[in-house]
């Protein structure tokens, strides 16, 4: 190498360093030394609310994704409104729908119990999501930690960047690109919808008069959509829920592409993945559904991407006291 390249190789490399210095690395072992039992803590918080309420697990999933898509995995979804914040839990996307924050404050309590101090709410989110999917039958996976918690929220990029159940797959990969994910990425993501559950005003729009069309949704198979008429009458309460999965509802499965398969995909985005013409989603989702395990490992790396999405590290941020408030407010 030239002398003035290897100098310039060498500058290279110190930046290089110096951005691993101020971003940190999230890593598995974070909390080895100071909250050994954090992952069993966990599980068992959610293991007592699964006993009343079978779709919590999903809601916690739901939770940790709603939360790496506005200024990364950063607990900025656990913020009430106070003086200095806009909740995240107002915004269109999370209103009357995200659910499951009581269970992250029982968790957060437990870990303040044992661990005083040391749990971030980012990452009880990352480990309760994990745990859900394990506990719901789905892959287990190696949760990466070491995020800190945000004192901001920003309720518009709530707004903006979590993907609605209307837009088309151009513009909901779009926003999966914007945060660094990719397409096989949204396949095996949507996957969470596996389990849970959707109100009917998130489809209602494909049972009747669709895209204004007079009509229901040409692609949604009749009998299914005989079944959800009668689930969400036209003009009727908006509010009732339904399962993601019409096959297995609680159970974490790769069910939810076989029903892609056959039209039974209930929200808009859910059989875009399928039946959009041309899609490269369309193979993805083909392989997803002819082997259980092969979607596993994708939802399980899928989950790991996500979940390194902007962490907060090192010094930055806090480790809050109470997730639903910035320390000392
Ligand atoms: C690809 C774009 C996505 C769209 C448009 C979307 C949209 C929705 C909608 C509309 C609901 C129903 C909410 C309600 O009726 O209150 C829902 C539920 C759910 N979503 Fe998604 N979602 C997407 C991706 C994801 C991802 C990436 C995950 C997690 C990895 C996820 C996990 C869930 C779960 C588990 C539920 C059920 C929650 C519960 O029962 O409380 N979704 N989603
Ligand atoms: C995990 O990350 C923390 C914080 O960056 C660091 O102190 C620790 O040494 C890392 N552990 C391993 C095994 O890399
Ligand atoms: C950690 O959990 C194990 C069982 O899961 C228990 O035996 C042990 O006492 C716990 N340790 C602490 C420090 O809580
Ligand atoms: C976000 O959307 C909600 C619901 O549509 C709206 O009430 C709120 O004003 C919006 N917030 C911002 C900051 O755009
Ligand atoms: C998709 O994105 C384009 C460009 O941002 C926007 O004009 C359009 O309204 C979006 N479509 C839907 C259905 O959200
Ligand atoms: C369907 O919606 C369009 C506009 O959204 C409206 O003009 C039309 O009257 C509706 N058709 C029926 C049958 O409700
Ligand atoms: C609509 O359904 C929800 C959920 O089942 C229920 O809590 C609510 O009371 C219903 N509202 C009306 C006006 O019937
Ligand atoms: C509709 O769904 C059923 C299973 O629920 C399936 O057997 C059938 O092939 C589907 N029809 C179409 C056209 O996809």
């Amino acid at each position: 190498m030239e002398g003035g390249n290897k100098i310039i190789a060498a500058l290279v490399l110190g930046i290089w360093l110096m951005g691993l210095g101020s971003n940190a690395q999230l890593n598995s072992t974070f909390y080895a030394s100071t909250c050994p039992n954090v992952s069993s803590i966990v599980s068992g918080v959610i293991q007592t609310a699964l006993q009343s309420d079978a779709r919590i697990g999903a809601s916690l999933v739901r939770l940790h994704f709603h939360d790496c898509f506005v200024q990364g995995c950063d607990g900025s979804i656990l913020s009430d409104n106070s003086a200095s914040i806009q909740s995240e839990k107002d915004a269109a996307p999370n209103t009357n729908s995200a659910r499951g924050f009581d269970v992250v404050d029982n968790i957060k309590t437990a870990l303040e119990n044992s661990c005083p101090g040391v749990v971030s709410c980012a990452d009880i989110l990352a480990i309760a999501a994990e745990a859900s999917v394990s506990l719901a039958g789905g892959p287990t996976w190696s949760v990466l930690l070491g995020r800190r918690d945000s004192t901001t929220a920003s309720q518009a990029g709530a707004n903006t960047s979590i993907p609605s159940p209307f837009e088309t797959l151009s513009n909901i990969t779009t926003k999966f690109t914007n945060v660094g994910l990719s397409t096989t990425d949204l396949v095996a993501l949507s996957g969470a919808h596996t389990f849970g559950r959707a109100q009917c005003r998130t489809f209602s729009n494909r049972l009747y008069n669709f895209s204004g069309t007079g009509s229901p949704d040409p692609t949604l198979n009749s009998t299914y959509l005989a079944t959800l008429q009668q689930t969400c009458p036209q003009n009727g309460n908006g509010s009732i829920v339904t399962n993601l999965d019409l096959t297995t509802a609680d159970t974490f499965d790769n069910n939810y592409y076989s029903n892609l398969q056959n039209n039974n995909g209930l929200l808009q985005s859910d059989q875009e993945l399928f039946s959009t013409s041309g899609a490269s989603t369309i193979s993805i989702v083909n392989s997803f559904s002819s082997s259980q395990s092969t979607f596993f490992s994708n939802f399980a790396q899928s989950m790991i991407n996500m979940g390194n999405i902007s962490p907060l590290t090192g010094s930055s941020g806090e480790i809050r006291t109470d997730c639903k408030k910035v320390n000392g407010s």
